[in-house]
This record gives structure tokens, sequence and C-alpha cells, in this order.
């Protein structure tokens, strides 16, 4: 009898003793660790937002805790106790089928991005498995003042514009004051900030990497963009300016308002400055600058060091106007009729969307001649047509045919305008005055 009650006495106590070190005092010790410092409170639209994050699920596949893994890393930093100070029902999620939210602020802080992401994710993301959240929106006929339409691409436009409802702003919100303050390198989980100055050599895959994390979500894992709403970068100007000041800039310090190849985006570009090392900012820049047909000129993190320290200077020019070429004043062009004309005369071959037929007709998308900074042999490939060209390496048995009886100098401007803008391509536009030029010499 003594040695049972010995034996369950003695499991009790050890059971209860484990339980309260365990369970019970670091409980105690953390509801007491303080917010970490520049942590916000929710406002009361982020609240709502919240309730919404958890109603729709969510966190059935997301989680808001990064761990000291290398794997982690793209999410942000480890996360600290004092992370979750605010939060009542910390919303860790259990599984991660896709990425980590606690610094999505940070990492993705733009509303429009994530406001197209909501609505349909494989409009900004073509391979996303997310599903989609159509019912955050409404479809208007006519965009209410004091709203913003949510500028999808054109092939995943309903009928109507599309406008955030109520819970979609307070859900977006949320989603926006997600991001981790630093960390005081004392604090458990802090990361010393690596910044390398030396003039190391380009890491190819690196630069590939973080370009995946930080840049694709926006400007696509090719490179391509979203028409409209965010910019390509193949082909780019600034991208394939020999002097990089323009692209450095504009991955430091962000970018908004500014024209690109004649169209201007709504969607400001997020500054990276304080996000990235500047080994990895040249990491990226190389990358962009040696991908997708782009030809820049490399850089090294010395680049990046020395403008960081320009910064002031910076801030005052707007980056692109002195390198890029385009930014002068924009030749006029008519985006409907190319649109049209290309349609009657060009199609048939090239295909609408410019894909071509392969081994039959060449994709114009990603062609040399239409993105040439030079449009010479543009315009008189179409005045006087072409035949036996090797074109990438490929020889096309049917001739191109000529149309300078058939246009008119504009029309013509107007079609090679079209295709210089469209499907990803970024050749600089013509005018009418190269057209003429170029016809008059026989
Ligand atoms: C069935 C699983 C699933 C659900 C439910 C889900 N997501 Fe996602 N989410 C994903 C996947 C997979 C990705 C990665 C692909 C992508 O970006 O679309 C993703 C990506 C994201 C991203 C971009 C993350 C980044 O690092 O770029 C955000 C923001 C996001 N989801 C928010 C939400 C919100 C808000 C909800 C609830 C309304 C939600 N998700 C519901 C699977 C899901
Ligand atoms: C939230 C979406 C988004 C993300 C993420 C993003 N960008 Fe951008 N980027 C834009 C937009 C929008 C513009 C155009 C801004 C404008 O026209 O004012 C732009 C412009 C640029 C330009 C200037 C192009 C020109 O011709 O002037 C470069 C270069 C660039 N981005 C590179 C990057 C790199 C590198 C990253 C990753 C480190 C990145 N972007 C991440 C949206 C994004
Ligand atoms: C009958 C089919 C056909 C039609 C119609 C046609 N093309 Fe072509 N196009 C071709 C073929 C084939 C080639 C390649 C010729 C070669 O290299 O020998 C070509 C080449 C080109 C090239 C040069 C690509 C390069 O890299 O050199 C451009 C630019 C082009 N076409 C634009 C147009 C435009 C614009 C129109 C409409 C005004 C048009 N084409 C109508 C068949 C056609």
């Amino acid at each position: 009898m003594n040695r049972l009650l010995a034996i369950s006495g003695g499991s009790t106590l050890i059971y209860t003793g484990l339980a309260v070190l365990m369970g019970v005092l670091p409980g105690i010790w953390l509801s007491n660790v303080p917010p970490t410092p520049g942590l916000k409170p929710l406002t009361p639209l982020e609240a709502r937002g919240r309730d919404v994050y958890v109603s729709e699920g969510c966190f059935y596949c997301h989680t808001q805790q990064v761990r000291p893994l290398p794997g982690d890393k793209p999410f942000g930093r480890p996360s600290a106790p004092g992370d979750y100070a605010y939060q009542t029902t910390e919303l860790l999620g259990s599984e991660r089928n896709g990425p980590d939210l606690s610094n999505i602020g940070a990492r993705q802080s733009s509303s429009i991005w994530q406001f197209i992401h909501l609505y349909q994710p494989r409009a900004v993301v073509p391979q996303s498995i997310m599903p989609a959240f159509p019912w955050l929106f409404s479809v208007v006929d006519k965009v209410p003042p004091a709203e913003k339409a949510v500028s999808l691409p054109p092939e995943f436009a309903p009928g109507g514009t599309v406008i955030p409802n109520e819970d979609g702003k307070a859900l977006v919100a949320y989603l926006l004051s997600l991001k981790q303050p630093a960390l005081a390198p004392t604090q458990p989980g802090a990361v010393p900030l690596s910044r390398s100055s030396g003039p190391l050599a380009f890491d190819a895959s690196k630069g590939a990497a973080l370009f995946a994390n930080n840049c694709a979500s926006c400007h696509g894992p090719e490179g391509k963009g979203v028409p409209g709403t965010f910019p390509p970068l193949a082909g780019d100007p600034v991208v394939n300016a020999a002097n990089p000041t323009a692209h450095i800039g504009a991955v430091l310090h962000g970018l908004s308002g500014h024209v690109i190849n004649g169209h201007k985006y709504e969607a400001p570009m997020p500054a990276f400055a304080d996000q990235l090392s500047d080994q990895e900012i040249a990491d990226i820049i190389d990358h962009e600058r040696s991908s997708w047909g782009n030809r820049g000129a490399l850089i090294s993190a010395a680049d990046v060091v020395a403008a960081r320290a320009n910064e002031p200077l910076q801030k005052q020019q707007t980056p692109s106007k002195q390198v890029s070429p385009i930014a002068a004043p924009a030749p006029t062009f008519d985006p409907a009729e190319g649109s049209k004309l290309f349609a009657e005369n060009c199609a048939a071959c090239h295909g609408a969307e410019g894909k071509g037929v392969p081994g039959t007709f060449p994709p114009l998308a990603g062609d040399q001649v239409v993105n040439a900074t030079d449009p010479a042999e543009h315009i008189t490939t179409m005045l006087r047509g072409l035949g036996g060209k090797v074109i990438n390496g490929q020889k096309y048995e049917v001739e191109m045919p000529p149309f300078a009886d058939r246009l008119s100098d504009q029309q013509i401007a107007d079609i090679i305008n079209h295709e210089r803008t469209s499907w990803g391509n970024h050749g600089p536009l013509v005018t009418l005055a190269d057209i003429t030029k170029l016809r008059a010499k026989k």
C-alpha cells in the first residue's frame, strides 16, 4: 500500500512539476514579454482585416512564424516572442502551403498587387494554387468617387470594373500591417546585417534566387511583368543602360509615377535599401542585366555602396531621366489603331499575340529587330518585305510581303509601335518622320 502511494504520488508530482515547468511558467514568462520596439497595435480597420483573415481560413495555408532555418530566410528574420505582443490567439498556423506572412507587409507592400492577387492569384503568379477570393470585391459599371479600380490584366477582368469591398480593403490593410520591426542586436533572433562592400564576383544562382523572392511577384519570373500594371524588365532601357545609376537607384529607393516606354504605372515600385544588403542588390541587378535577352553592363557591390552614399542626390533626380532614351517627349501613337491594323495585316501569320507559328512564321514577341533601339531594320522590313533571313537560328521558307504600297506612313508607324509595346516588347517608339525618311531612301 505504501509503495503504491509512493509510486502514484511521486509520478503525479513529477507530472505536475513538468507541466508547470514546460507549460505554465513559459506561458507566464512570455505573457510579460514587452512588444518588439516599433511594433504597432492594429488599427480598427486592420483588426477587421484580421477577422476576415481568420474567417476566410488564410491560416490553413499560411503561417506567421519564421523559424531560424536557412529555408525560412526569404520570409524575414526569425520571429521573436515580442512580435506577438498585441495578438490574442496568435495566428501561428500549422501548415505552410503558401509563404509565411509574418513580414508580408514589408515583402510585398503594394496594395495594388495584393488586390489583384486576392481577386485572382493566377493573374500575377501564373502557377499559383492559392484559391481566388472574388467575394472580397464587387463588380461595378462605374468606379464611385473615392474608390479605386483594381487594375486587372485584361484576360482576368470580368465584364465590369472590379473594386474591393469593405472586407477586401480591411484584409489588405491587415496584410500590409504585417511587418517585422528590426530587432536590437542583443534580442534573441536578431541576425546581423551583412553589408559586404568588396567588388565580389556575381553569383548567378544567388541573383536568380533573390530575384525570385523579391521581385518576381510583380515583374514575373521571366521578367515579363504584368502588362499595364507592373513593367517588364526584359528589354527595359534602364536595365540595359551602360550607366547603372538609375537601375541601382530604382532598387534602393523604389520608383513611382515614372513613365516607362510611354506607359505610366499606377503602382509604385517598393524600395529595397533596408531589406537587402549591397551584395544582394548587386546580385539581383546583375541577374536582371544578364537574363531574358538583357545585355546591361554588370555592376559590383561597390557600385551599390557608392549609390547608397549618394542617397540625397539620387532622390532629387528622377533616376532614369539621364539614361533612358525614351523618357523624352513620347512620339504620338494610337494604340487602338495600331492593334487594329496589326490584326488586319499581320496577325494571320505572326499570330494575334505575336507568337508566330513555330518554324513557319517568326514570333515578334521578344524579336531582336522589334526591340532594337535603331528602328531602321524594323521599318525597312515592313516597307520592303523580307526573305531568306535566318532569325534566331531558324530559316523561314515563306517570305514576308512588303507593305509600302498597302499602308500609309502613319499606319506603318502605328503598327510598328504596337509591336514595340506589346507582348513584353520594349523597343523605343518610332515617329511618322522615321518612316517617311526610310521610304524616300531607295
Ligand atoms: C489552399 C491554400 C491557400 C489559402 C487558403 C490561401 N493561400 Fe495565400 N498562398 C497560397 C500559395 C500556394 C501561395 C504562393 C503562390 C502565390 O503567390 O499565389 C500563396 C501566396 C500568398 C501571398 C503572397 C505571399 C508572398 O510571399 O508573395 C499572400 C499575401 C497570400 N497568399 C495571402 C492569402 C490570404 C490573405 C488568404 C486568405 C484570404 C490566403 N492567402 C489563402 C496558398 C493559399
Ligand atoms: C510591388 C510590385 C514590385 C516589386 C515587388 C518590384 N517591383 Fe520593380 N517596379 C514596379 C513598378 C510598378 C515599377 C514602375 C514604377 C514607375 O513606373 O514609376 C517598377 C520599376 C522597376 C524598374 C525600373 C524600370 C525602368 O525602366 O525605369 C526596375 C529596374 C525594377 N523595377 C526592378 C525591380 C527589382 C530588381 C525588384 C526586386 C528587388 C523589383 N523591381 C521589385 C513594381 C515592383
Ligand atoms: C504571309 C505571312 C506574313 C505576313 C502577312 C506578315 N509577315 Fe512578317 N514575316 C513573315 C515571315 C515568313 C518572316 C521571316 C522572313 C525571313 O526571315 O525570311 C517575317 C518577318 C517579319 C519581321 C522581321 C523579324 C526579324 O527578326 O527580322 C517583322 C518585324 C515582321 N515580319 C513584321 C510584320 C508586320 C508588322 C506585318 C503586318 C504589317 C507582317 N509582318 C506581316 C511572314 C509574314
